[in-house]
């Protein structure tokens, strides 16, 4: 007799690992099932050339090519595409090299207000590489697929029938496909086309540096946490031997790659109301104990903004069983982050060692650190932080009052 085949249910937040090609460079995430792949490309991979629209598979901004054919990233999730080739706007030309469909819509103003432009270059090199023979007059219906808001289709058509009749015998491929590719805006202070998650492939694939430098300066945020935790300094000491454990007590964070010689790759990520951050980078442990761990840490974020942190975290016995946990970090930032102030950063920051604090008290229990509730949820982070800040002046004006009240209230 046949038995029903079992298949297992995966649930909408449950955390699946996925690895796919994206631009020719192999990347490994780890995502909620529910994670489309458009918001995997542009949330985790910074590759906001894909644009999104509609969410519904109707404007086509978010075309990308998946295994050559082009597809709604909005209609796919990322988790089906395991081992899957992906090549979005930004694989297609270098900005000193741009594909021929590039610089044709750039010659013939189809680019206007840009919105629609990643959806429409995609559409169109699937076009030219799927039917090189498409006449002028058949344009408009076969990219009717993509909407341009700007009702500009006649330069859009002019720049892709220039491109058809150059290239009848076959288009060129996309040009910008490698390791230099997974990123589409360049910081703040890297020059020529490099680009955060460039900078870091870079290093992640000759190995790491000889060391991370730390600005020599009064750093951003100087950080100071303890926290008591319930755990035994044993139990704290099995979390901090496990470097792959002790980062996924980090709200937001990711290992990627263990480089050897105690480096690591991995990303973080961390959204402060619509700003979203996602950093790519290095660590170096230079000091790891049964109640010490020491550490320098680089990354960028794909947005234009890049920090460097020295960061040391100790354990001590408490009288009463349990473990206080001091974390000490020094931060530099630069670029667009280092634009929300020191004092809100380091109120963010603080709570997201208070956050880790929580978390490895948990994984010193026994406990698997909570995927699914990652990244944190920076606008609570954020709320929570406003809210003590609120909560702090309404203290103080309430004191401010009661100082100011006639003493002699009570017959004093
Ligand atoms: S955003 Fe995917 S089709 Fe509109
Ligand atoms: S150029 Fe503006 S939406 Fe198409």
């Amino acid at each position: 007799m046949n038995l029903p085949e079992t298949r297992a249910r995966t649930e909408a937040d449950q955390t699946v690992a996925v690895t796919m090609t994206v631009n020719g460079s192999e990347v490994a995430m780890s995502l909620p099932a529910r994670v489309t792949l458009s918001d995997a490309l542009r949330d985790h991979l910074g590759l906001t050339g894909t644009h999104v629209g509609c969410e519904h598979g109707i404007c086509g901004m978010c075309t990308v090519l998946v295994d050559g054919d082009a597809a709604r990233a909005c209609l796919l999730f990322a988790v089906q595409l395991d081992g899957a080739e992906i090549t979005t706007v930004e694989g297609l030309g270098r900005q000193d090299d741009l594909h021929p469909l590039q610089e044709a819509f750039g010659k013939h103003h189809g680019l206007q207000c840009g919105f629609c432009t990643p959806g429409f270059l995609m559409s169109s090199y699937d076009l030219l590489t799927h039917e090189p023979e498409v006449r002028r007059e058949d344009l408009p219906a076969e990219l009717s697929g993509v909407l341009c808001r700007c009702t500009g289709y006649r330069n859009i058509i002019d720049a892709v029938d220039e491109v058809a009749e150059a290239h009848r015998d076959g288009l060129p491929g996309p040009g910008n496909c490698g390791k230099h590719a997974l990123v589409g805006r360049t910081p703040a202070g890297v020059s020529g086309s490099g680009a955060a998650a460039e900078v870091a492939a870079d290093e992640a694939a000759s190995g790491h540096p000889d060391e991370i430098t730390l600005p020599s300066g009064e750093p951003t945020i100087g950080i100071e946490v303890t926290s008591q935790l319930s755990s035994s300094p044993e139990q704290v000491a099995r979390v901090f031997r496990d470097v792959r454990l002790l980062a996924r007590c980090l709200p937001g964070a990711e290992l990627t790659e263990e480089l050897g010689d105690d480096w690591y790759a991995g990303r973080a990520r961390i959204a402060l109301g619509p700003v979203r951050l996602s950093f790519h980078g290095l660590a170096q442990v230079l000091e790891q104990s049964d109640e010490r761990i020491r550490m320098n840490a680089q990354g960028k974020d794909t947005g234009g903004g890049g920090a460097q942190a020295r960061i040391e975290m100790v354990a001590a016995a408490r009288e009463d069983g349990g473990t206080s946990l001091q974390a000490d970090a020094d931060v530099f930032l630069t670029g667009r982050i280092a634009g929300f102030g020191r004092s809100l950063a380091g109120d963010v920051s603080r709570r997201m060692f208070e956050d880790f604090a929580r978390a490895v008290d948990r994984a010193a229990a026994g406990e698997e650190p909570d995927a699914s509730a990652r990244p944190p949820g920076a606008l609570s982070l954020l709320w929570s932080t406003l809210a003590d800040r609120t909560r702090q002046r309404v203290r103080r004006v309430r004191e401010a009052r009661r100082g100011r009240r006639p003493r002699g209230r009570h017959g004093a």
